[in-house]
């Protein structure tokens, strides 16, 4: 397995591209199923989950051609469909769970695999499928998959109280009621950009959606959908995970493509660190300011909170603050798994529960350490660049689930970094 090697190089300076958000096109992909007409995304980003979504549907009865690179997704689902997500490819990505809305929608029965655990929790279904089988679906696990059929052949369209605002279940139920029959009310819906993303994508297509970007969406269920072109929104964790780089290493660099609004929470808190954050006509410019960066405490929330998603790497950056700081993980329950390897740095971390406590060091210093899940690997990399030495990133396939060209976009600033290829 590839492990990155990063050599702590001082301040960075230069501009990186911000890619299309991973998990929006996860979720805009599956919505080629909801129509016979083509779909096409741009803006999309060059990554493994993509291939995994790109062969998932492919399973399903979708073409899926990869255009520019990858930046250009063309999607039809014309042909007849195959309505069974098979566990070989979900096990391998847990948002494959987001055709099980567009499959029952579409043909009225859906059977898809549960994606089984994952590093970061459990991470159940509940709220997606209790969501469903308020809209009339009967929803069965057997031989661990999820058997779905919609009463009637057709999904009927209700009022659903989330109990939690889950963005999957947000996602799954938002594209089912599309094409149910009736109105469907979500209340307690996912805020997050990518679920405004789907929604907007999902209007171009003929959908009848409001409320998208608030806690109550409402959906009226329309006969059939059409094709479109849609780009994919910026990634609002890419650009909080480089815009973290500068300052980790200090130096100036512009995330080209970052909008404030993805990302206000994280920039309070980086500015309560003593970070500079400038809006330009093309980005935002981020610059470390003189001294050590202020402690900061951190509670995960869903949008527009601060993402758990962008914890890890933010933990990186506390690591070497002045003075301690408390990190409350409230999203996942066991997501600190990269606390344990930034302490093989020298940084100096205790965690209970969900609480990680973080006392500030001078500096850290390169050691070999392990990438557990996909935003623990790129914190890895952003203390490295701040460390004293080598660092040794080993596992990092994860990474490439969810950053594309990470070498290439940090060398390009001035970091020191590269991929050693296993033998
Ligand atoms: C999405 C993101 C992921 C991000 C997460 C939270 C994608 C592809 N992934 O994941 O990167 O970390 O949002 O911002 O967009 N839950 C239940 N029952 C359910 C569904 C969720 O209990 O039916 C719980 C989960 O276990 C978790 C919490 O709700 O503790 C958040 O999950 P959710 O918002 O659904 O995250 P995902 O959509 O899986």
């Amino acid at each position: 397995m590839d492990s990155i090697l990063v050599t702590g190089n001082g301040p960075l300076s230069g501009t990186i591209p911000i890619a299309g958000a991973k998990n929006a096109c996860l979720t805009l992909m599956p919505a080629t199923l909801l129509s016979d007409e083509p779909l096409t995304l741009t803006n999309a980003p060059g990554l493994s989950d993509i291939r995994t979504m790109t062969q998932l549907l492919q399973s399903l009865g979708a073409e899926v051609t990869s255009l520019q690179d990858g930046k250009v997704l063309a999607m039809s689902c014309h042909g007849a469909i195959n309505s069974r997500a098979e566990y070989d490819i979900v096990r391998k990505m847990r948002a494959s769970n987001l055709v099980l809305g567009p499959l029952l929608a579409r043909e009225g029965h859906a059977e898809v695999s549960l994606p089984g655990g994952c590093a970061i929790g459990a991470r159940p279904m509940d709220i997606h499928t209790s969501g469903l089988q308020q809209m009339g679906a009967e929803i069965e696990l057997r031989d661990g998959y999820l058997h779905a059929k919609a009463d009637g052949g057709h999904l009927k369209g209700a009022v659903i109280d989330f109990p939690f605002a889950s963005v999957g279940a947000t996602e799954n139920i938002m594209m089912a009621a599309t094409l149910a029959k009736g109105t469907t009310v979500i209340n307690n819906a996912a805020r997050e950009p990518e679920i405004v993303d789907l929604a907007t994508c999902l209007r171009k297509m003929g959908a009848q959606i409001d409320g998208d970007g608030t806690s109550r969406i409402e959906i009226q269920g329309v006969d059939r959908l059409h094709g479109a072109t849609h780009p994919v929104v910026s990634d609002r964790i890419e650009l909080g995970t480089y815009m973290l780089a500068p300052a980790i290493c200090g130096g100036e660099v512009e995330c080209l493509g970052g909008r404030i609004e993805l990302v206000g929470a994280f920039c309070e808190k980086l500015d309560a660190a003593g970070i500079s954050i400038e809006e330009t006509p093309t980005g935002l410019k981020v610059a470390r300011k003189n001294g050590r960066i202020r402690a900061v405490d951190v509670t995960t929330a869903p949008f527009p909170g601060f993402p758990t998603d962008l914890q890890a790497q933010f933990m990186a950056l506390m690591c070497t603050a002045e003075g301690t700081s408390v990190l409350e993980e409230k999203i996942f329950e066991n997501r600190f798994m990269h606390a344990p390897e930034l302490e093989r740095m020298g940084a100096d971390i205790d965690v209970h529960g969900g609480h990680a406590t973080v006392r500030g060091v001078e500096r850290l210093k390169g050691a070999p350490v392990m990438a557990t899940d996909l935003r623990a690997s790129v914190s890895l990399i952003l203390a490295g660049l701040a460390a004293e030495g080598e660092t040794v990133v080993n596992r990092v396939y994860h990474l490439d689930r969810g950053y594309e060209r990470v070498e290439e976009k940090l060398r390009n600033v001035g970091a020191k970094i590269e991929r050693v290829k296993s033998q």
